[in-house]
């Protein structure tokens, strides 16, 4: 008997368990008198890619919200590789590593590409100069190499107002990957796009899942999020109503689960 508790106490020695990249421990958020966040709890682990999904209000964008530090929770924690985030803002979010795709214009339509690229962290020289060919030159090649970008017509100087939905979205996640944010958050960044647009997105997102790191998705299609995640969060009205492994259901089925949920209220 002894000898089985040291043997497992020396096993704890040697692989500490390692802590998931994202950890929210009885998350809520009240706006006003409404709970629109009640008792949240949830992982990300390392490399993966989780659908979040739920009905319009569910809750989804407010807890994203929570996470890149947009809205301070009323209360619960928040934990980022295993330590407590403390002060919380967008700012400190993204430094951590965090990074976040909206439906809605990401970028500046008005600047060039270059200048998207490098919103918020450009690259200064000794003097404290912008140094432009720098950024220039490594917005060339991500758009190239990360992108896929291979128009002519389509340059670092092109301004974004001109680019389609999909290569605007394109952009927003290459950036992400680029300054090797270990989690992107999507928040249904296809609600705008024709549908080829959108499997260009879809690529980005399996991008995300091939260079090893972790995203959080937010769609309303099923279908879109069934092919690119391992495994699904249900929120309903405020609450974790269940989670899903891909292995453990059939796209059909989750479909099938969400649509009953809204029904019945009930998961199952
Ligand atoms: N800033 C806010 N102030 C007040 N209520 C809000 C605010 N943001 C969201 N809500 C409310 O919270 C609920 C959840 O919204 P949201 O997180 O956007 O849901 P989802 O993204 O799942 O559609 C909705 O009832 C919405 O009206
Ligand atoms: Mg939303």
């Amino acid at each position: 008997m002894s000898g089985a508790i040291k043997e497992s106490e020396s096993a704890a020695e040697v692989v500490a368990p390692k802590p998931p990249l994202l950890r929210m421990v009885d998350v809520c958020k009240r706006f006003g008198g409404v709970q629109v966040l009640d008792k949240v709890n949830l992982e990300i682990g390392d490399n993966e890619i989780v659908g979040l999904v739920g009905d319009n209000g569910a809750g989804k964008s407010t807890l994203i919200k929570t996470i890149t530090g947009v809205h301070l929770p009323t209360s619960g924690d928040l934990y980022y590789k295993g330590e407590k985030i403390s002060i919380h803002s967008v700012k400190k979010s993204r430094e951590m590593g965090i990074e976040t795709v909206y439906q809605e214009r990401a970028l500046a339509d008005l600047q060039t590409i270059w200048q998207n690229m490098f919103l918020g962290r450009e690259i200064s020289n000794k003097l404290g100069f912008l140094n432009i060919k720098e950024q220039k030159r490594q917005s060339e090649t991500m758009m190239r190499e990360h992108m896929g970008f291979t128009s002519k017509a389509i340059t670092v100087d092109t301004e974004v107002e001109f680019l389609s939905g999909g290569e605007k979205q394109g952009i927003a996640i290459s950036r992400a990957l680029y300054f090797n944010a270990d989690l992107i958050i999507l928040d249904e960044p296809t609600v705008a796009l024709s549908l080829s647009e959108t499997q260009r997105v879809q690529d980005f997102i399996k991008d995300i899942k091939r260079r090893g790191h972790s995203a959080i998705y937010i769609s309303h299609s099923i279908y879109l999020l069934y092919p690119v995640c391992d495994r699904f969060i249900v929120l309903d009205r405020g609450k974790v109503a269940g989670v899903l492994y891909k292995k453990d259901v059939t796209m059909d089925e989750l479909q099938e689960k969400m649509v009953n949920l809204v029904k019945t209220g009930v998961l199952e």
